[in-house]
């Protein structure tokens, strides 16, 4: 791993607090931001800024003063709640890209960035297992943000000489901190009730597939991208990505097995609608063959690793 500062930009969220205690326990200098303070114990003495992404000013004083030479800009509005306040949404996540993308042509420090896209960029229209290539009509503020955002990635690469690097994510599930807004939250919230109640009502139908990864394959593959040579990464918007696919039903009898009386019943509302124009499966071959990747974790190791893992959860945040 490159010995350098890294700076994580939301890094109190769900993607961001598993980011940076990677990268810590891998010894990498890690500067941490977020408009709120970190909730995991094992950050609270690490460096932390208080930053808005969308303030420009802000972002050139924080990543100059740091030193930053790679930086991750994972703040962003989800796609559930993204769709309740669509400009506050559609102003996070394009002013907090191009500020980056500005700070980024313009500095001598920053080598690489790492930004997120998601299966949110693609739509009704997408087969079912969506092709890296597949076409993209995104129905959500969210995605069409993302896909905006992943041109933007496109032309800062092309015309700036920006190392952008991104890759679309499916839904991540992991025990090191909530979830913030995203409509397959529900595969995290499960194991939460299963541990605490034994039930769960969901809000997606009970067929509704979605390709999910676990958060320490999303970990994994952040580190690997970053490190791939430039050269080898044909793809100049964003890397289908994927881990496992499963439905609402799937997981509930996977957990079933697990935990004794466990009970699950449906009721859907809006998220069902998002989630009903997003692929059940990625296509990811050109990730796999431009830079090696290749998750470990499939569903029923990801539900025996949840069930004991939510347990540490709720007590370390
Ligand atoms: N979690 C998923 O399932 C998933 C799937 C696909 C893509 N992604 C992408 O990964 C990234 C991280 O997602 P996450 O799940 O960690 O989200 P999250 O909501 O858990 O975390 C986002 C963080 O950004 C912070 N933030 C909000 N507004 C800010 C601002 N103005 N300035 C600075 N920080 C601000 C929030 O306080 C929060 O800590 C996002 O770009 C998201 O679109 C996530």
């Amino acid at each position: 791993m490159s010995q350098g500062v890294h700076f994580i930009i939301g890094a109190s969220g769900q993607l961001g607090t598993e980011l940076a205690l990677s990268l810590v326990s891998k010894g990498e200098h890690v500067v941490l931001s977020d408009v709120r303070r970190p909730a995991h114990q094992n950050l609270q003495s690490l460096e932390y800024v208080t930053l808005d992404v969308r303030d420009r000013g802000a972002i050139d004083a924080a990543l100059i003063a740091a030193e930053a030479s790679h930086v991750y800009l994972l703040a962003a509005a989800l796609s559930a709640r993204g769709e309740g306040d669509p400009e506050w949404a559609w102003d996070l996540n394009m002013r907090g890209l191009l500020n980056i993308m500005e700070h980024a042509s313009d500095s001598q420090t920053v080598k690489q960035v790492f930004w997120p896209s998601s299966i949110a960029v693609f739509g009704p229209e997408t087969p079912a297992a969506a092709p890296q290539c597949g076409e993209r009509k995104p129905t959500t503020v969210y995605g069409i943000s993302k896909n905006a955002g992943e041109q933007w990635c496109a032309w800062y690469r092309e015309h700036r000489g920006v190392d952008v690097r991104s890759v679309r994510f499916p839904g991540l599930i992991g025990h090191r901190a909530v979830p913030g807004g995203g409509t397959t939250d529900y595969a995290v919230d499960i194991f939460i009730e299963a541990n605490l109640t034994g039930r769960y009502t969901c809000y997606l139908n009970e067929d509704e597939r979605l390709p999910m990864l676990y958060m320490d394959d999303a970990v994994d593959c952040i580190h690997d991208l970053m490190a791939a040579p430039a050269d080898r990464l044909k793809v100049a918007t964003s890397y289908n990505v994927h881990g496992m696919d499963f439905t609402p039903a799937e997981l509930g009898a996977a957990i079933a097995e697990r935990v004794e009386g466990f009970t699950m019943d449906y009721a859907p509302d809006f998220r069902q609608a998002i989630a009903a124009n997003w692929p059940d499966s990625l296509l990811d071959a050109e990730a796999r063959a431009d830079w090696g990747w290749s998750p470990k974790i499939g569903m029923n190791e990801l539900v025996s690793i949840m069930l004991e893992a939510k347990k540490v959860v709720l007590s370390e945040t």
